[in-house]
């Protein structure tokens, strides 16, 4: 059975490193394992508790790629040390209505590169803390830290270094362990 993971980036400009790193894990997925990019988090309208009761199309599409995914794989730049607000709306919206979110229980997997050494670190953390609290089961390690972006993509967006390559293939399989993982506790339930 194929294993489907449903990945965005939490960059919205064409020549995002983010999105190419969203690329790269789709190319580097192992047999068996499926990964969609969904690129429409900047269509998704800023987040209204107003229109909860009947949300845009666009808000009950992506909540439904979601739900049918096995996971979730985010690749984010660090915008001012935290979250990119389009990334943070698109992940409010999903996390509603209260108690029915398409994310609690969902395996999520983070990474991110940024422009400093750092590596998106701290976005990373307040990501973290975000799926906390919504009850997802957020992959740990290897943590995926791609600093000094300008280095490890060639002019066509290609993720070229050897280090993150492999810290990528090994996050889609840690992913994938704790997809297998959820599905075996919610089978014995
Ligand atoms: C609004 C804004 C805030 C930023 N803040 C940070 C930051 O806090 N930490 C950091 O390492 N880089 C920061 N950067 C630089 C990004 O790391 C860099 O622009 C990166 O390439 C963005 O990701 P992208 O290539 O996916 O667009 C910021 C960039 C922007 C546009």
């Amino acid at each position: 059975m194929t294993t489907k993971i449903l990945a965005f980036s939490g960059a919205l400009r064409k020549a995002s490193t983010n999105t190419a790193l969203v690329r790269a894990a789709k190319q580097l997925a192992p047999e068996g394992v499926e990964i969609e990019i969904y690129d429409g988090i900047g269509q998704l309208p800023f987040f209204d508790q107003d229109l909860e009761g009947d949300v845009p199309a666009a808000v009950a599409e992506f909540r439904a790629k979601i739900a049918a995914a096995d996971g979730v794989l985010i690749a984010s730049p660090e915008y001012n040390y935290s979250i990119p607000g389009v990334l943070k709306n698109a992940l409010d919206w999903a996390s509603r209505p209260y108690g029915e979110s398409v994310l609690t229980g969902k395996p999520v997997a983070v990474m991110g590169a940024s422009g400093s050494g750092f590596g998106t670190v701290r976005a990373q953390n307040h990501l973290r803390d975000v799926f906390h609290w919504l009850d997802a089961k957020v992959v740990t390690k290897p943590e995926v830290h791609v600093g000094n972006n300008w280095e490890r993509f060639d002019n066509e967006g290609n993720l070229v270094d050897e280090t993150s390559r492999n810290l990528v293939a090994g996050l889609i399989a840690a992913l994938v362990v704790q997809i297998e993982e959820t599905q075996k506790v919610k089978a014995n339930a």
